[in-house]
């Protein structure tokens, strides 16, 4: 698949067949996400896997949604504030930054891999973090939902037109 196919075939799935992932695929995903560019290169993140189904269980508890918990696998990004470039001019901390890149890079090796993915951050950040029991310099940004897609529920694309987007020279 080219890239922009994968980027254009990528979506967010909420309906998983009931078969397991691979772990080599699992690999290649976090991979992915192991590479991502990130400010001043702190790589300012840790990936939480859940799998087990014993643990799946409990987490899926965190975003109450029937598909969610149906999600064979998460992967829970998580910003390390301790790590993380801080501009100097403003202080702005670009934890969030990093950790959306190094997400969306998982996404698309996952659709690359025929796997199926969705964001998740509307879930229950401090029942997330009491869960893991993270310090306070660990901040639980998104949870990646991963499995094979059941491609049936997939909802059409909306997008807004370039024209609408891009600006040529000025604003
Ligand atoms: C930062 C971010 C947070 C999101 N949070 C949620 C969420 O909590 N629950 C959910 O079902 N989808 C969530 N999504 C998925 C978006 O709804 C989805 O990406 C958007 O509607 C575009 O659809 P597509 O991913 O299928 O192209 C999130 C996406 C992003 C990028």
């Amino acid at each position: 698949m080219s890239l922009i196919d994968t980027i254009k075939n990528r979506y967010s799935v909420r309906s998983y067949l009931d078969k397991e992932v691979e772990n080599e695929k699992l690999m290649q995903i976090l991979e992915a996400g192991q590479y991502a560019p990130s400010a001043v290169n702190f790589q300012s993140w840790h990936f939480i896997v859940i799998r087990e189904k014993e643990n799946h269980d409990k987490f899926s508890a965190i975003y109450h949604r029937d598909w969610f918990n149906k999600a064979p696998i998460y992967i829970v990004i998580c910003a390390d504030h301790n790590k993380s470039w801080k501009r100097a001019e403003d202080g702005k901390d670009h934890a969030d930054i990093d950790a959306a890149i190094t997400t969306d890079h998982m996404t698309l090796q996952a659709t690359d891999l025929g796997l199926g993915t969705c964001w998740v951050c509307n879930f229950d950040v401090q029942k997330c973090r009491d869960y893991f029991m993270l310090p306070d310099h660990i901040e639980p940004i998104a949870i990646l939902s991963l499995g094979y897609p059941d491609h049936e529920k997939q909802p059409a694309k909306k997008r807004n037109s370039v024209d609408e987007i891009v600006h040529w020279e000025k604003f």
